[in-house]
């Protein structure tokens, strides 16, 4: 296992980059970030992509759920970001409530996040939600779409379990993603979903990144929550998904600093070793 450092000269990493990378068959190393102490380290640590998730309402606010995040809270946890002007793509999550409504909204929202220093906005779902894509992307802003579990629908989903597990629902799935792509989408996290399911979105659709968190190892890259992967979340007392491995254990029983954890999930994103294909759900 070898630390994935940077070099200093290293350009910033652009949609284009990603694309090209994926193309060459290198994995995308995605974390989420919330704070400037954070960017820098994953930065140094050479992190592809930084996810400001709405997961920083669990994380950072200690909330149940991610349905209390605002927009503006999402607009200040941006500028925290941006403001080390990282080497790193900079996505934003849309936060519950800020996108759904109409299009226009949507644009006036992923505007906000924009001006914050966003590179790039996810949102949540398929559906009604292609044609909110398709408005955004037609106006110059990138979007990530987020299918399988999506959180700001817990409720409704009844909970944070495996989705797309029967036929209708796999097929449903595969509806939304070349929906989404056909509108434009450049990237698409793709949440607890069954690996073969993940692998045949990645697979079918080329040019669309494929981002996975608890769905296999044929994604075109991977992202977790940092707090989780860091282990710091089961010391708060949470509990770790089951999918997650937590990156301060070095395989010789040591303790790793945290620059060193997350340089070696980078390494082992990109060497195919992380994740376990055998482990899925929460
Ligand atoms: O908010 C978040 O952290 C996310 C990831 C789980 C993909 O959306």
């Amino acid at each position: 296992m070898s630390s994935h450092t940077p070099e200093p000269t290293q350009p910033r990493v652009s949609l284009h980059r990603l694309r090209e990378q994926a193309a060459r068959g290198e994995k995308i190393a995605m974390l989420t970030c919330y704070d400037a102490t954070f960017a820098q380290v994953l930065d140094a640590a050479a992190v592809d992509v930084l996810l400001v998730g709405d997961s920083l309402g669990n994380v950072m606010q200690g909330q149940v759920s991610t349905l209390p995040v605002t927009l503006e809270q999402m607009a200040y946890h941006t500028a925290c970001v941006a403001r080390t002007q990282p080497r790193a793509w900079l996505m934003t999550d849309l936060p519950y409530g800020s996108y759904e409504a109409s299009p226009e909204q949507a644009l006036a929202s992923a505007v906000t996040l924009m001006r914050a220093g966003a590179q790039m906005v996810k949102l949540e779902g398929g559906g009604p939600l292609v044609d909110t894509v398709r408005f955004l992307v037609d106006r110059g802003i990138p979007v990530c779409g987020h299918l399988g579990l999506t959180p700001q629908r817990v409720h409704a989903l009844g909970g944070f379990r495996v989705q797309g597990r029967d036929a209708k629902a796999a097929a449903h799935l595969r509806t939304d993603a070349a929906n989404l792509a056909a509108a434009g989408a450049a990237m698409m996290v793709l949440e607890l979903v069954p690996s073969e399911l993940a692998r045949d979105v990645t697979r079918d659709h080329p040019d669309l990144l494929t981002i996975g968190i608890g769905a296999g190892a044929g994604t075109a890259g991977q992202v977790l929550v940092l707090q989780d992967m860091l282990g710091l979340t089961a010391v708060a007392g949470g509990k770790r998904p089951r999918f997650v491995r937590d990156f301060t254990q070095g395989r010789d029983g040591t303790t790793l600093p945290v620059r060193e954890a997350v340089a070696t999930y980078v390494a082992d994103v990109k060497a195919g070793t992380f994740p376990d294909e055998s482990v899925h759900g929460y």
